[in-house]
């Protein structure tokens, strides 16, 4: 049954017909549990909340998989207005971006064009853009596409997935770059061709290419809600006395609230991804996929 669900969010998601008819009908169904809303004020708001509560933030402008150009400028727009509101409103927050919102299926030139956009406003305020990681299909153009902007750019990152079989020698090869890596479990349906299926074999990764990623002495975002692999982490942290601004912790807005508190009262870095904008319906499916139990939640907001 589990299994149906997950199958049946990740189908949704990525349903362009019923993604623009979740557009129409605004943020519904609970998904403002996950997302922020769907302006941009709206989205300075729950940043500064965070931010009070000792938090950071990471804001993603919500969008995938845009068919023509200038869906794809217009989605950079929107990227550099975000960083703009950012440092308009002085709260503490980066961006976070899918490159495939800004055209990479058109064009791998025009999404380069867009993103040093991005990037020249992000450096002339100081601040630092994440390039989430997306399906298998697009990992290695992310990859090339980083390494080509980082010869440019010193504040620009991206993600790495443990349960793809490749990410430990990813991180590896990265490392003469120096980069910035946020760790992740990963999201999408892949095969097992190129992907872990078993979830013990995904955590097991995961915990290696954060430590490996750690002693390497990259800036390490540990992006993960999973209590059991935060108390590893930090444990093998201690042990090494990596110093604090080494790493941060990262959760979703919205899930293991308690744990971003707790690690808050810890001490540690914690930075929350704050997801906002009117195309809210693929992110809401994936977190749906992520765990059905939230199916409850959704079906009680159906009444609401
Ligand atoms: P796991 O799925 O094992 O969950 C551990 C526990 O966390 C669960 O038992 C539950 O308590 C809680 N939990 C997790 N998901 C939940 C949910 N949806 N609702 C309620 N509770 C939940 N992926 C990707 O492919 N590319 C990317 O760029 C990113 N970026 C990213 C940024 C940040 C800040 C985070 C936290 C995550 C991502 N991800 C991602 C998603 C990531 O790959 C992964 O799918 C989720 O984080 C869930 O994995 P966990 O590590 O939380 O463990």
């Amino acid at each position: 049954m589990e299994t149906i669900l997950r199958n049946t969010f990740q189908f949704l998601g990525k349903n362009r017909t019923v993604q623009r008819m979740a557009r129409r009908y605004g943020l519904k169904f609970g998904a403002s549990r996950f997302v922020a809303g769907e302006t941009i004020e709206q989205a300075i708001r729950t940043v500064r909340k965070l931010n009070e509560e000792g938090m950071m933030a990471t804001l993603d402008h919500l969008g995938e998989f845009v068919g023509t150009e200038e869906e794809a400028v217009e989605s950079a727009a929107m990227c550099v207005r975000t960083l703009e509101a950012i440092a308009s409103s002085g709260v503490n927050s980066n961006l976070s971006l899918k490159m495939t919102s800004l055209g990479l299926d058109i064009s791998k030139e025009l999404c380069l064009r867009n993103m040093r956009n991005i990037l020249d406003t992000a450096r002339r305020y100081g601040n630092f853009v994440r390039i989430d990681m997306e399906d298998f299909a697009h990992c290695q153009v992310t990859l090339d596409i980083l390494q080509q902007l980082r010869a440019e750019y010193d504040n620009v990152g991206t993600v790495i997935q443990a349960y793809l079989y490749r990410s430990e020698q990813d991180i590896h090869d990265l490392n003469r770059l120096k980069p910035n890596l946020r760790l992740v479990k990963g999201a999408y349906k892949e095969s097992p061709q190129i992907a872990f299926p078993e979830k013990s074999k995904v955590d097991e990764n995961f915990k290696k290419i954060i430590k490996l990623n750690l002693t390497y002495g990259n800036y390490t975002a540990i992006a993960s809600h999973d209590a059991a692999i935060i108390a590893d982490i930090k444990a093998f942290i201690q042990e090494r006395g990596l110093p604090r601004d080494a790493y941060e912790f990262q959760m979703l807005f919205g899930i293991s609230e308690d744990l971003q508190r707790q690690l808050v009262n810890e001490g540690y870095r914690v930075r929350i991804y704050v997801p906002y904008g009117v195309d809210w319906f693929g992110y809401f499916m994936r977190r749906l996929a992520e765990r059905p139990a939230n199916v409850w939640f959704v079906l009680k907001n159906l009444f609401k």
